[in-house]
């Protein structure tokens, strides 16, 4: 597997200073009268310049997760109902909201997966850039536009003083994406939330917003959280990943760690369902076996590991839903194979 940074890269981040540190936070729905756990109890935390991937199928949370770290969680029906999200000393959970408008496209900023549903069609590009600059910035109209020329060429907009005053429906996919990564990027955001941000383009572009993606981070040190349901993206990003599963963190560690021994049996499923380079003349992807079954509907609440209805090695014990075994400093798993005691085996 091609890797950007490789397994060493986690303990390399170490000796940089958190950034960003999550804990334990949920969200419940309000469900025909009663409150359903959507995310539970979910922690993490950043150092600078690092990228975590957060991996998982469709429904997994994974957006969710990045909605409750802006505090955008769709209310009603839904709330943050415990946790805290700690930036840079502060936590976001309990600022106001006036505050919290000016850490959004701010000190954490998103990226979407369709950017023309972000882009107003009837404004330059110039203009939204300008007007996002001038939202967090005193700066007067002509500094925007200039502020705005420079970011399209840091994103590898040709001609930038031309395209700038163009209108985002006469930009390619990739372009347009290119902008939406400026504009997330305009006010230098300490983390940068990027949500399926290639998914809706083809290989070629995707491999060309990675890139950029990692060459931002290089150059400005931007944490960057990538969220994917393709492995394959997060081997090219991330120093560490995050698997989860209906609304629950299964399992993290180094990608190395994740890539060469998955502990838990839904992060084995994941990687085992990639699409691989297979060794031959045509070099063609092959797409293996999926996961049987399908994800939970987390509206119905659950009890118990929410994966035992498709998990091969589920047991009488998974009924009762399994704690965290910390594997490692940053390496976690939450799976009753892991843990001591009838069932599991010791881990230390
Ligand atoms: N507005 C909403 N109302 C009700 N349920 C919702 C709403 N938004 C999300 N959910 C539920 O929350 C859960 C998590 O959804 P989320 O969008 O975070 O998944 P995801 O991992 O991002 O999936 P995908 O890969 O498809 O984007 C799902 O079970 C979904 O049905
Ligand atoms: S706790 Fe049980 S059901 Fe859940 S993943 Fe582990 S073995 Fe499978
Ligand atoms: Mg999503």
């Amino acid at each position: 597997m091609r890797t950007r940074r490789g397994a060493g890269a986690g303990a390399e981040a170490d000796s940089h200073e958190v950034v960003l540190r999550v804990e334990n936070l949920c969200v419940d729905f309000r469900v025909k009268g009663r409150e359903v756990r959507i995310l539970s109890d979910i922690s993490f935390s950043l150092r600078r310049g690092e990228t975590l991937g957060i991996i998982g199928e469709s429904g997994c949370g994974k957006s969710m997760t990045a909605l409750a770290l802006l505090r955008m969680v769709p209310s009603p029906p839904g709330r943050i109902t415990a946790g805290r999200v700690v930036l840079n000393g502060e936590d976001l959970v309990q600022v106001s909201e006036r505050r919290i408008r000016g850490i959004r496209g701010g000190e954490m900023s998103m990226i979407f997966q369709e950017p023309m549903t972000s882009l107003n069609p009837v404004y330059t590009i110039g203009n939204q850039i300008a007007e996002t600059i001038r939202r967090h910035k005193q700066v007067d109209k002509t500094a925007a536009w200039k502020e705005a020329v420079d970011l399209l060429d840091m994103v590898h907009i040709p001609a930038p003083e031309r395209r700038v005053s163009e209108y985002p429906h006469q930009l390619s996919g990739g372009m347009r994406q290119r902008v939406m990564i400026a504009m997330a990027l305009a006010c230098e955001p300490t983390v940068l939330l990027a949500d399926e941000p290639t998914t809706a383009l083809d290989v070629t572009v995707q491999a060309q917003i990675f890139d950029l993606l990692n060459e931002i981070q290089d150059t400005r040190g931007t944490c960057i959280i990538l969220i994917t349901h393709d492995f394959g993206a997060v081997s090219e990003m991330a120093d560490r990943v995050l698997v989860m599963y209906a609304g629950h963190k299964v399992e993290e560690g180094t990608l190395g760690e994740i890539s060469d021994d998955p502990r838990h049996p839904y992060t084995r499923g994941l990687l085992r369902s990639m699409p691989e380079i297979v060794d031959d003349p045509a070099d063609v992807r092959v797409r293996l076996p999926e996961i049987p079954g399908s994800v939970p509907d987390l509206l119905r609440g659950l009890e118990g590991c929410p994966f035992a209805p498709r998990c091969p090695s589920a047991m009488s014990q998974c009924r009762e839903l399994p704690g965290y075994s910390r594997l490692g400093e940053h390496r976690s798993v939450k799976c009753w194979l892991e843990s001591e005691g009838p069932g599991g085996h010791t881990t230390s």
